[in-house]
């Protein structure tokens, strides 16, 4: 069952009713203010970092779940209503909820009276803009009141939720233009010198500036006593939960529109202009931003130019094909979603609280080879970030906070996967720019800068790492967990309260993991490319004798006779082997060590590929492990907790999928590697969205396995490796135009029958128009002419100057 559709041409997904299986959301901004907004208009707002500067409060863990956000309510005599239909829930006599890229809106009628609204952050401002049009389209004239409503969070949303001894006393506001602009300035006066402002540009018949006296002590935002009786009361907040509401008296003959600009906004001002006068704060800046966005015309142009950033990043890579939902998935919500990663890593979404996380170190590296394409510099910028959290041996901390740019010394490091992440950013970065300076920025450690080394020194000291972490099969110690966050084999937590993750030793002598080994093999090999770029041959061969070590240790003690060991225990005993009882085969050797090119020459790639196809496959997905465990291994920490099917323990971690994806085209199999794209692709099983239950645009970090009760089911939609991952593979594998330090590589592995395909490529300051046929083989080009010159290999020489590449390829 489908709750929408596609709208490839708009660029948007188009929702049909409000009541989706969960909250199906958008994020709106692209550089520092940002806010997540679902389908019913619940969510929230904040700058930089949604823990420390939170604009307004969102209630996770709600009953029902998304019942706070920022909303218009419609009071036409006696019935109330809002256009996204939460929080009120009047039945809508129509609904359409559209979600764009960086933008959404709602078109909603009830009793012949229509709401458009729109909402969206403009390009180069603190803001979100909502512009709401409301049409009589009685026979009468109509008499109406519009409210808004958003309520404030005091800045730090992890403190707002926890320390209200305080801070139902702290709370303030101001207001100016007869109650058209609101100012919530909580803390302004001692420690802040931010504040935010919510202003409509026009004149108000009333406004509130207090939670308790607009819903009334008693009541939530689905009844709202002001919205009721028709008028707000006026009440300067002090203390308690300040709000800001803004009512309007509409007055509108039949066929009339009227539209009105709402803008929510985040201002700084400079220590010494923190005041207009004595205890009122400076609004030059407020008032500047307000100004701007103060008329149609202004909103309108601000959308075209937000709508025209974005058709300019997705011309980097797009393909015509003759299968609609690739194209869809990689010209529009592939790439989408690789930007919003790339924001929030794993901070801010529906099911991330934004209190939690910052930036993980391993998920943002593995964020930017999605992104790496669509902005370099923003890339290059990151990369510096999180190199600065590095340690000196090569460690890293696992998670960093965004505002301060430090390390959180809560979750601390031990992740023995972190370091050769670093490389693999590092490396795409290089690949996609040729900008081998970054190589040469002097990066603190820890952020530290008298002990700065080079960025080049930062990816050797993660090299040895992990070549001087080994433990005795001469395979990579795993630390607290290596990238599946709940094998923790040196933790032994035996007491609820304690996280798995930290408890016991960073890092014990024995417990390896085969998953590190094939990392180690592919981005060693990558490290020693960079070696070479920058001439130091010997590097190079001392980093690939390194690498075969490994690469051995990974072909006889990480081998099990079918497939791939995981790893080894603290006691040395083996962990996704056929001598386990339960967890006998884990999806991330298999995947990681083929596409990393273990055992390809040796026949092993092959047989792991069969068996992850055999043992745990199922059509909505490869699962992460079989057999799930139906016990808690004290051995193996959290992977063991959780219930058979779930998350690490046999879920369908989509994460994973385009690993054994890109491996399938490493041996050739494009049949395969295509089916396993499709299994989870969102596109691909919209049909299934009440068994799916989340977005069917955006990917989810785990669907359920098979031992599940709701197999099939999404969770934790929007903030997961796998938008990078599925991105890498569907554009640089399975559609085969990879970046290369040399220039562009077109080696294409796609089904039998998918059919001849175009893409366009930007790079390097150059535009590809790339053409492949296919002549009935999956992969293998057979011929290479560019501009119309036959070349041999993949690879598309470079040519200075030259500024566009006709590129015509054959596959078989
Ligand atoms: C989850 C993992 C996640 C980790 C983050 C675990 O409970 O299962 O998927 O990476 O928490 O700390
Ligand atoms: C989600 C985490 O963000 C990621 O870092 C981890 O690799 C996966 N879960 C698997 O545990």
């Amino acid at each position: 069952m489908k709750y929408g559709f596609f709208d490839d041409n708009a660029l948007e997904y188009v929702i049909t009713t409000p009541k989706t299986p969960l909250p199906w959301i958008n994020y709106l901004g692209n550089k520092e203010f940002f806010s997540l907004i679902s389908n019913t208009c619940g969510g929230y707002t904040f700058y930089k970092d949604a823990k420390l500067l939170r604009l307004t409060r969102y209630r996770y863990n709600n009953v029902p779940y998304d019942n706070n956000g920022k909303y218009f309510y419609i009071k036409d005599e006696d019935t109330i209503w809002n256009p996204g239909w939460q929080p009120v829930k009047t039945q809508l006599d129509s609904y359409e909820c559209r979600h764009g890229l960086g933008y959404s809106t709602w078109k909603s009628s009830k009793n012949d009276v229509s709401a458009e609204v729109l909402t969206f952050v403009p390009m180069d401002d603190n803001c979100e803009v909502s512009k709401i049009t409301l049409t009589n389209n009685k026979k009468s004239s109509a008499k109406i009141t519009l409210f808004s409503y958003v309520e404030w969070c005091l800045w730090n949303a992890d403190d707002d939720m926890k320390n209200f001894q305080r801070n139902l006393s702290t709370g303030e506001v101001e207001v100016t233009d007869g109650g058209s602009v609101i100012y919530h300035k909580t803390e302004y006066r001692e420690r802040r010198n931010h504040y935010a402002v919510y202003g409509v540009n026009s004149k108000v018949d009333g406004f509130d500036t207090s939670r308790d006296a607009f819903l009334g002590a008693y009541n939530g935002p689905d009844s709202p006593d002001a919205v009721k009786n028709g008028k707000c009361t006026g009440e300067l907040a002090s203390g308690w939960s300040p709000i800001a509401s803004h009512q309007i008296d509409v007055s509108l003959e039949p066929g009339e529109s009227k539209t009105f600009i709402f803008t929510l906004g985040y201002i700084e001002n400079p220590e010494d202009a923190k005041w207009e006068s004595y205890g009122v704060i400076n609004k030059e800046k407020a008032k500047a931003m307000l100004a701007k966005y103060a008329d149609v015309s202004s909103v309108d142009s601000a959308l075209a130019e937000l709508k025209d950033y974005w058709k300019g990043l997705l011309s980097i890579y797009h393909v015509s094909s003759s299968n609609e939902k690739v194209d869809r998935m990689v010209n529009i919500w592939n790439q989408y979603q690789c930007m919003v990663t790339f924001n929030m890593s794993r901070s801010a979404s529906y099911y991330e609280s934004g209190i939690g996380r910052g930036m993980g170190f391993r998920d943002s590296c593995q964020d930017l080879l999605g992104f790496v394409h669509l902005i370099p510099d923003r890339a290059r910028q990151r990369i510096i970030d999180i190199a600065s959290t590095q340690f000196q041996d090569g460690s890293a901390y696992h998670q960093y906070q965004p505002l301060t740019k430090k390390g959180n010394s809560d979750i601390g490091s031990g992740f023995n996967d972190d370091p050769l992440w670093l490389i693999a950013g590092t490396s795409a970065y290089i690949r996609e720019t040729g900008d081998l300076s970054i190589l040469n920025e002097m990066v603190p450690f820890d952020n530290d800068m008298s002990v700065a080394k080079t960025l080049m020194g930062h990816l050797k000291c993660s090299f040895d790492f992990t070549a001087t972490h080994k433990g005795p099969h001469g395979l990579p110690l795993i630390g607290r967990a290596d990238w599946n966050d709940c094998l923790n084999l040196n933790c032994f937590s035996e007491h609820p309260g304690e996280s798995f993750q930290t408890f016991g030793p960073s890092e014990g002598p024995v417990a390896e993991s085969v998953f590190i080994a094939g990392m180690f093999v592919k981005y060693g090999e990558e490290y020693a490319e960079l070696a070479e770029l920058l001439g130091d041959n010997a590097e190079a061969e001392r980093a690939r004798a390194e690498v075969k070590k490994v690469y051995d240790a990974a072909c006889t003690a990480g081998w099990d006779g079918e497939w791939f060991v995981r790893a080894y225990d603290a006691n040395s005993n083996k962990v996704g082997s056929k001598e386990c009882e339960e967890g006998q085969i884990f999806i991330e050797p298999q995947g990681f060590c083929v596409l990393a090119g273990i055992g390809v020459e040796e026949g092993l790639a092959e047989k792991a590929l069969k068996s992850v196809e055999e043992k745990l496959d199922t059509k909505y997905g490869v699962m992460i492990l079989q057999p799930a465990y139906t016990k808690y291994h004290l051995e193996l920490g959290e992977v063991s907790s959780y219930p058979p099917g779930y998350k690490e323990n046999g879920g369908i971690f989509c994460h994973n999928n385009p690993w054994v994806s890109i491996a399938e085209t490493v041996l050739g199999h494009g049949n395969r590697a295509f089916e396993i794209y499709k299994k989870t692709c969102p596109a691909y099983i919209e049909e299934i969205s009440e068994i799916h239950c989340t977005e069917p645009y955006v990917y989810s970090q785990m669907v359920a396995g098979k031992d599940a009760k709701f197999f099939g089911q999404g969770k934790n939609s929007w903030l997961t490796g796998t938008a990078a991952w599925t991105f890498v593979n569907i554009s640089q594998y399975i559609l085969g135009v990879y970046p290369t330090h040399k220039g562009l590589s077109i080696n294409p592995c796609v089904p039998e029958g998918f059919g001849d395909f175009s893409i366009t490529r930007k790079y390097r300051g150059a535009t590809y128009n790339i053409s492949v046929k296919q002549n009935g083989a999956q992969k293998g080009i057979t011929k290479l002419v560019v501009n119309g010159k036959e070349v041999s290999g993949n690879v598309i020489p470079y040519e200075e100057g030259v500024k566009e590449y006709t590129v015509e390829a054959q596959i078989g």
